[in-house]
């Protein structure tokens, strides 16, 4: 099938779901998504988001510590416009129906605190903002006449001068976005989407590794997309990995703790437990992420053992069950009691700094393709994202795309040219089981060489190991029916790629790139 629109949307959480919003009154819109409609981080998210709403807070001081958190290395102007914009974005989501806390006489926002945060500037909806804020967006998308939402629409490639025949390099200036190649998982044809202009909205990789608070959907299809097509990308060494997810080895994904319960008093401490963070910060338990991930990970290595704690009884009864419900339950439901019990708790990979290159408007290095949210690459985060700063980036991204998206459709035609995908002489692909082993390889891999800690010699090993799983992967898809599984892991093996491209290149410790073999200023340091 073919279908033309002015505005394609891949994504349908929080950046791709306000943007669509947005472009509705210029135009067609039609959003796709690879699961359910629901399913993406975003409803996973429980801290919050980060603004500066009243005057016992500033720009100021959030814009220093997210400077701060991300040390030393964020695009300082798209820190100031990011912060200074998000109370309006703020305002916007409330319009569209996302309900947050209030506080007193309902007249202003509960604020909440997080690591790296000088104040309590977190706005949330108990300890599950982020499905409140999916369901908001979602009932409203399903409002608006203009927009079109398909579930299990999954977003193969984007189409470029490539499928016109023309050899597309990285060099080539001038790199176009038609729209999509997007395999319908119901038929399992393969549609043409054509547009006037692509928003990428594809969300994290988390699962590049093993261990992860991200859902099954992270898969960095959309940076994958970008890198097949020569478009830029930039910072994919710095994965965020949350110091507290449950410890609860059988269940993926790893179930978050939020920082929030830290902000509200809960303690880290050791196996036996003791507390540990004054050997690393003198911020403790609410030092920004990396510094707490690497110190969890240290502890754990020194004694041997896989996961450490979480105290949170100082927050108190009415506080826990009234304050972070959802943890309650979850923890309650696995006989842990968190009035009484400590959470049992590790780190996992929850959030890529990196991405798709984007300038301020969110426009790629690719003509007419936009990336908003964590797909995408801004320069807010620099080398370690501050807590609660992703679904600010995301909608305020989602609006600058929207507002530059709107004006390019004004003047850009559909390219009919591009012809369907041609998938003559394939074979069906009944060797499950090469894809899901491979998968779990290269997780591993990816967590054992390429997580917390790194080292010269484990990167070099990644990449060698990478290559062999790169290369039966390519041939079981040169030879296959394409099926979602199939492009996940060709997807997750080029994020992985990037990821210790990436890591190799950079020569100093920042941010959450840290290597036993470096140091700050980029010195060899030999042990
Ligand atoms: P997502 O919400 O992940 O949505 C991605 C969408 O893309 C989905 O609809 C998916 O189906 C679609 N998609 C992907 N690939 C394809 C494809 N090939 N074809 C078609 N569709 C595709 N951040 C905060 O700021 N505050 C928090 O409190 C917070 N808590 C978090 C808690 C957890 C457990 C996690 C995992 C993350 C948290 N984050 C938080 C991070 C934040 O939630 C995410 O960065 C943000 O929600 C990402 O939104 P998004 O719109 O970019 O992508
Ligand atoms: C959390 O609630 O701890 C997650 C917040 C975030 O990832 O920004």
């Amino acid at each position: 099938m073919r279908y033309e629109v002015d505005f394609l949307v891949i994504g349908s959480g929080i950046a791709g779901l306000s943007y669509a919003l947005k472009v509705a009154p210029y135009g067609k819109v039609c959003v796709l998504c690879k699961g359910e409609a629901a399913e993406g981080s975003t409803r996973y998210a429980q801290g919050g988001i980060a603004a500066v709403m009243y005057d016992s807070d500033s720009f100021d001081k959030h814009i220093q510590d997210t400077l701060v958190a991300g040390d030393g290395i964020c695009d300082r102007e798209v820190v100031e416009m990011t912060i200074r914009e998000a109370p309006d974005r703020i305002k916007e989501l409330v319009q569209y129906g996302v309900n947050f806390d209030r506080s007193g006489a309902g007249d202003r926002f509960d604020l909440h605190r997080e690591g790296g945060h000088s104040e309590f500037r977190i706005l949330h909806h108990k300890d599950n903002t982020g499905a409140e804020i999916e369901r908001g967006l979602l009932e409203a998308v399903h409002r608006h006449p203009n927009i079109e939402l398909k579930e299990h629409q999954f977003a193969i490639d984007i189409i470029t001068q490539h499928h016109l025949g023309q050899r597309v390099t990285k060099h080539t200036p001038d790199i176009e976005c038609y729209g999509v190649y997007a395999l319908d998982c119901r038929t399992n044809q393969i549609d043409t989407y054509l547009a006037k202009v692509t928003l990428l909205a594809t969300g994290g990789m988390g699962n590049v590794y093993t261990t992860t608070t991200t859902p099954i959907v992270s898969t960095g299809d959309g940076v994958a997309m970008v890198h097949r097509a020569r478009g830029v990308l930039s910072d994919l060494e710095f994965m965020q990995f949350h110091p507290t997810s449950l410890y609860n080895p059988a269940e993926k994904p790893a179930f978050l703790i939020t920082e929030a319960m830290r902000g509200a008093g809960a303690i880290l401490k050791d196996f036996n437990g003791n507390e540990f963070m004054q050997k690393y910060d003198s911020r403790l338990s609410l030092a920004p992420r990396d510094i707490v991930a690497r110190a969890i990970d240290n502890e754990m290595k020194i004694a041997g053992v896989d996961h450490l704690y979480l105290d949170a009884r100082g927050i108190g009864r009415d506080g826990l069950i009234n304050g972070f419900p959802t943890i309650y339950a979850k923890c309650l439901e696995l006989g842990i009691n968190i009035t009484k019990d400590m959470i049992p708790i590790r780190p996992a990979a929850h959030y890529q700094c990196g991405g798709i290159k984007v300038d301020k408007n969110g426009e790629s290095s690719i003509h007419h393709l936009y990336a908003a949210g964590e797909c995408s690459c801004t320069g807010l985060h620099g080398g370690n994202r501050l807590a609660s700063n992703s679904l600010l980036e995301a909608v305020v991204y989602a609006h600058n795309a929207a507002m530059s998206a709107i004006e390019r459709v004004k003047t850009r035609e559909i390219c009919h040219a591009v012809p369907d995908w041609n998938a003559e002489g394939m074979v069906l692909n009944e060797e499950m089981v090469l894809i899901t082993q491979t998968k779990r390889e290269l997780q591993e891999l990816m967590w054992n060489y390429v997580g917390i800690v790194r080292s010269d010699l484990r990167l070099q090993r990644a990449f060698d190991r990478l290559n062999l799983i790169f290369r039966e992967t390519e041939d079981l898809y040169n030879r296959s029916v394409l099926t979602e599984e199939l492009s996940e892991l060709r997807n997750l093996i080029a994020c992985a790629y990037l990821i210790i491209k990436m890591a190799r290149a950079r020569r100093e410790n920042v941010g959450l790139h840290y290597s036993i073999d470096l140091v700050r200023d980029g010195d060899p340091r030999r042990r």
